[in-house]
């Protein structure tokens, strides 16, 4: 573990779960089109870095015109993308690397975007807070996130429910991301409901 890094020991053990889970990910998250993916892709371009690539998922929405970077720290999981990446209409560089501690210069790509990564993020704070770092000043950051939800009752149910969810997948259920995303520095421009107030589509500015 590094020194001062308290979320090494977390990093390997959820690494490891999507190691595992890459087996069964593309089954279990089949729904058919992704319209919600699909938008937020098209609030992107230019020089884009996709955090928590996955399997590929996203790869058909990337945007016309645009060059794609796409991290992730599970091999297993990039693995799996490395198959798919004749689905990008265009160029897309796959590396492995842990979001909270990005080899990328500051200010490297014009757009940064996230689908369901920042719930399993193990310190979401810091992941978050080197998107604002690698996004140039003027970029736009995107996230499709689930979160825990402000109803007191559905609230109660996700924290007894997370652990489930930890252990099964590696994704938490419960994380309070939009206060995650202020602790990190980074400016709310617009946050919209996509299924209570559990999915939200939030477009931020370093
Ligand atoms: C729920 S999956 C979502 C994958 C993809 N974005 C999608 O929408 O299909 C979360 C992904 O985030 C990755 N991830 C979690 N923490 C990470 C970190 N610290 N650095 C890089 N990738 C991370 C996991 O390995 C996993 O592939």
């Amino acid at each position: 573990m590094k020194a001062n890094d308290k979320s090494s020991g977390q990093t390997e053990i959820i690494k490891k779960r999507y190691n595992r889970t890459s087996a069964f990910f593309d089954a279990m998250t089949y729904v058919g089109s992704n319209d919600t993916h699909r938008r937020a892709f098209s609030l992107v371009s230019g020089n884009i870095l996709e955090v928590g690539v996955g399997t590929g998922a996203n790869f058909p929405y990337y945007p016309a015109g645009s060059t794609v970077t796409g991290i992730d720290f599970s091999p297993g999981m990039l693995a799996r993308a490395r198959k798919k990446v004749s689905m990008s209409p265009v160029p897309v560089t796959l590396l492995e690397m842990d979001a909270e501690h990005m080899d990328f210069p500051d200010g490297t790509f014009d757009s940064v975007i996230a689908t369901c990564v920042f719930c399993s993020v193990p310190n979401p704070v810091a992941g978050l807070r080197e998107i604002g770092r690698v996004c140039k000043p003027e970029g736009k950051i995107v996230l499709v996130e689930h979160m825990r939800s402000a109803n007191p009752l559905v609230g109660w149910l996700m924290d007894r429910l997370n652990t489930v969810s930890l252990h099964l997948v590696g994704a938490n259920i419960n994380r309070r991301t939009m206060e995650n995303i202020t602790a990190a520095g980074l400016h709310i421009e617009s946050v919209e409901n996509l299924f209570f107030d559990i999915l939200k589509l939030i477009v931020a500015r370093p």
